[in-house]
């Protein structure tokens, strides 16, 4: 291999590497900015839209359907407590049962898993 072939090879291999560089920096950034935006889903508002008809966006659950439903007031804090974290993410997957019935469905489809989070965190704060 002749030199100038050398330092052509040398120069395509630089330009590759920082493309790359470029490629992975973007990507990077990419991720950053899409777990910012999940972190930043805003409970009450997923909450408002797809909880508050039975469980009031106030959680006390005092709405018309609510109140045939059964739902408990989650302002309580003994209510509230007694739901843990992981009782309440999986009453999102798995729906809540009453025996055999079904008192609440998935919502599995509806709600990611950043948004179940941040309802949770929402959740809490209904308490008084
Ligand atoms: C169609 C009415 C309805 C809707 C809409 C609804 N729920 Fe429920 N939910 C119920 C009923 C009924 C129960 C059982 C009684 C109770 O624990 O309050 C329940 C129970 C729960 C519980 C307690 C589960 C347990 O094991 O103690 C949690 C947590 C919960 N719901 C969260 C949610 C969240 C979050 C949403 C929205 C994504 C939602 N619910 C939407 C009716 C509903």
């Amino acid at each position: 291999m002749s030199v100038d072939t050398k330092l052509k090879l040398k120069l395509i291999k630089n330009m590759k590497t920082t493309s790359l560089l470029k490629a992975l920096t973007v990507a990077a950034l990419f991720t950053a900015v899409a777990a910012w935006n999940a972190a930043a889903a805003d409970g009450a508002e997923v909450w408002a839209k797809n909880c508050a008809s039975c469980h009031g966006k106030d959680g006390k659950g005092e709405t018309k359907m609510g109140k045939k439903a059964g739902v408990k007031d989650y302002t309580d804090a003994k209510n509230n407590e007694a739901v843990t974290d992981e009782k309440f993410l999986k009453s999102i997957k798995e729906g809540v049962k009453d025996g055999n019935k079904e008192v609440m469905k998935s919502y599995a489809e509806k709600v990611t898993d950043e948004e179940a989070k941040a309802m949770l965190a929402y959740f809490r704060t209904l308490k008084k």
